[in-house]
């Protein structure tokens, strides 16, 4: 996807988040299609948390994707951008009332995240379908951040004490039943994921048998990686999908369980390619290091400075081939506010320049914050030829809203 920068600069300021509806499409497409050559009672369910702008979600769900919310606050983002609590689950993590007791209020899916978390649901109601969000004992991540499976994870039921939590939900009257995971963010091999599904059709086959569950649903998660660095090997989805299905064929049947819905939780996978931050040069400096300072930091993209992410530097308008070794930084007054460490860059970058960030389609804006009393950018969303502003760009003026 390329640009015309400077109309956008002009039309919409910098820093600002640029979202490319078609690459949204054609990665719903490829996954759906992977995973229904091999099993066909399979949804997507678009992770909110990725980019919760209710335009980039109404982009999923016309296409027929459900979505996964982690707060009320998602949740409403979904209602509000169209999506029918029908095609809507819920997994929080440690879960308020106030949190549960919207989720009765829409009648929505939920996978719990411990048996707590549906004792807590039933002094407010009694939900039809239990899910309980299962921690199988592996988990793998691009960072130990994202890694939300094994040991060290905050999240779900220990598989050892999943039975406890059927057991529980069914002898209080719950008749319909799913089963949930997910293990960890941004990976790019095929092979881990069909390990994580075996595991988890082995830990449900053998509690649905004992407690007599055939599931509605096997939810699987998200954590489908995307190549932020030229040296990453992209993830081969027909091949995941099909070790996936597989294993998951060969669960139901060995357990049988008999015609369970698929669903996976994608956000990265589907909008983190679809794009990119378009920022300005503010300042140059030779330090130490030589340093380029834009109007982005680490408040706009907090992933660098978080994870240590990569995200791919580009000067649409440098043609030079010279360059130098230089580092991207914000203005932020912190010094983790580095948006690219040592790369080479054209050496005649010059104040007003612009600058693109690859890849920040995904908990990009999500992760934004006004830190240092810098509003937050402004959202496009481009269609073929047009472009259309999604979200206004924040205004000083914005940041009195809240103070009493
Ligand atoms: N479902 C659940 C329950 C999740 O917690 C997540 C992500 C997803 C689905 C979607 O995962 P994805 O397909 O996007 O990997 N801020 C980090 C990523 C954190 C992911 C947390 N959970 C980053 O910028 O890399």
């Amino acid at each position: 996807m390329n640009y015309d920068y400077k109309n956008f600069a002009s039309e919409y300021g910098t820093p600002l988040y640029i979202y490319d509806k078609s690459k949204i499409e054609s990665n719903y497409k490829k996954l759906k299609s992977a995973f229904e050559d091999h099993y066909s009672h399979f949804s997507i369910h678009y992770a909110v948390k990725a980019n919760p702008n209710p335009a980039v979600i109404k982009v999923l769900g016309d296409m027929g994707s459900g979505v996964d919310c982690s707060s009320p606050g998602e949740l409403e983002h979904a209602l509000r951008a169209g999506i029918s609590p029908d095609k809507v689950l819920y997994t929080g993590n440690y879960e308020s009332p106030d949190d549960l007791s919207r989720v009765i209020k829409n009648d929505i899916k939920i996978n719990f995240d411990d048996l707590n978390s549906f004792k807590r649901m039933i002094k407010l109601g009694k939900p039809k379908r239990v899910s309980f969000r299962i921690n199988p004992g592996i988990g793998k991540g691009s960072h130990e951040a994202v890694v939300t499976g094994g040991t060290d994870a905050k999240f779900g039921i220990p598989y050892e004490k999943a039975f406890e939590a059927y057991e529980f939900a069914k002898e209080n009257g719950v008749e319909k039943f799913g089963i949930h995971m997910m293990t960890g963010s941004n990976n790019l091999e095929p092979f881990f994921f069909a390990e994580a599904v075996e595991k988890l059709l082995t830990i449900g086959g053998e509690i649905f048998n004992r407690l007599d569950i055939a599931p509605d649903y096997v939810d699987i998660g998200g954590g489908f990686g995307i190549p932020y660095h030229p040296e990453d090997t992209p993830l081969d989805v027909n091949l995941m999908a099909k070790l996936i299905c597989e294993k998951f064929k060969a669960g139901v049947a060995k357990y049988k369980l008999g015609n369970p819905e698929l669903l996976v939780e994608p956000g990265r996978y589907l909008v983190g390619n679809a794009g990119v931050l378009l920022a300005s040069v503010t300042g140059l400096k030779e330090s130490y290091r030589n340093f380029v300072g834009i109007d982005a930091g680490m408040n706009t993209l907090a992933r660098p400075s978080l994870y240590g992410a990569i995200h791919q530097v580009e000067f649409p308008y440098k043609k030079n081939s010279e360059t130098k070794v230089m580092s991207v930084c914000g203005q932020v007054c912190e010094n983790a506010d580095i948006l690219a460490h040592n790369i080479h860059l054209p050496v005649d970058i010059e104040e007003g320049d612009l600058m693109i960030l690859r890849d920040a389609g995904a908990y990009g804006f999500a992760m934004s914050s006004v830190y240092n009393g810098r509003p937050r950018p402004a959202e496009v969303l481009v269609d073929g030829e047009s472009s259309k502003l999604i979200r206004r760009r924040e205004l000083i003026e914005d940041l009195f809203n809240y103070y009493c």
